[in-house]
């Protein structure tokens, strides 16, 4: 079997950093290009933390494109309170060496869904922004797109809100065009990724004499002190990890079929994800978290003494 050829939307962020490392160390994907969107931070600071992922996992020949500098519909969110200024840690100033290509990431989407049409997956690690406004531009993609895996949302607790989960929420309209698109969607939501906490001590067993070997510590620590600050816990979710887990890993993950929509009503509930009965979207509803864990871990641990 040839190789998954995947195009991944990102908003670096500390758990996006990680889970794009796991991603780039595994074999079976052929990342076409990272999308880089405004979300945790703004655009040109997502910008540069992708191109960080693929240079320090030794990947620079990977495309970044710049993706959506704000909302379809609204003023941006940021959640740099968790991820800091820089987007990877309070402690951490990096700066790419490499630049974005001159394409922009929904042209790039629906290039890549095009030239693979029926195989291509998106991963989606933030906002749908970009996606959206490809399936606007060019709704026959749908067709063309074997999967899109969704971190957001959640069926019974948000984060950014008691509702809504950051994602869905900081841009609830583009999530709305996903998951109506009738393009098949896995939602890899806030029901699994909240079992999975990943315990504080797990970041003393990420240090190596390597690059990522420092970094990814300190962007972990500074992670894990904002969950003890907010949340008392000695430990930390790394949502966008365990979502990336799902690409090869899929039997570690419960969910039911259904038909997404997400409420685009101001008040407390907007960017609330609502499943209705149909079948073009998996949303999982539990998982192993134990085994998550495991491999997050494990992957990382080679992620970290390789580079
Ligand atoms: C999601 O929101 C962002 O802050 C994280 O990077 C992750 O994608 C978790 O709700
Ligand atoms: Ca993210």
């Amino acid at each position: 079997m040839g190789k998954r050829p995947l195009v991944i939307c990102t908003d670096p962020g500390i758990d996006d950093f990680i889970a794009l490392s796991m991603v780039l160390s595994k074999p079976e994907f052929d990342v076409l290009g990272m999308v880089a969107l405004s979300g945790n931070v703004g655009l040109d600071v997502t910008i540069n933390n992708a191109l960080l992922a693929c240079e320090y996992n030794a990947r620079a020949d990977i495309p970044v494109l710049a993706g959506s500098a704000k909302p379809l519909a609204r003023p941006a969110r940021s959640a740099s309170n968790i991820h800091g200024k820089s987007g990877l840690g309070a402690s951490l100033e990096l700066y790419a060496e490499g630049k974005p290509s001159n394409k922009n990431g929904a042209d790039f989407i629906i290039e890549m869904a095009r030239k693979y049409t029926g195989k291509l997956e998106i991963l989606s690690l933030g906002p749908l922004t970009d996606v959206a406004l490809a399936l606007e531009k060019a709704p026959e993609i749908a067709k063309a797109i074997a999967c899109i895996t969704v971190m957001g949302g959640g069926i019974h607790a948000g984060n950014a809100t008691r509702y809504a989960e950051f994602n869905i929420v900081a841009d609830p309209e583009a999530a709305n065009v996903v998951f109506g698109s009738g393009v098949k969607t896995v939602m890899i939501g806030l029901d699994a990724t909240n079992l999975c906490l990943q315990p504080r001590s797990d970041i003393e067993l990420l240090r190596a004499p390597t690059e990522l070997g420092k970094i990814v510590p300190a962007m972990l620590s500074s992670y894990a002190d904002v969950y003890k600050q907010v949340h008392n816990i000695d430990g930390m979710m790394i949502h966008d990890a365990i979502c990336a887990v799902y690409l090869w890993r899929p039997e570690l993950f419960t969910c039911m079929k259904c038909r997404m929509t997400v409420c685009l009503e101001d008040g407390e509930h907007l960017g609330q994800t609502m499943p209705e009965d149909g079948d073009t979207c998996l949303a999982a509803t539990s998982c192993d978290a134990q085994a998550v864990r495991e491999e997050i871990l494990s992957v990382m641990k080679r992620v970290v003494a390789a580079h």
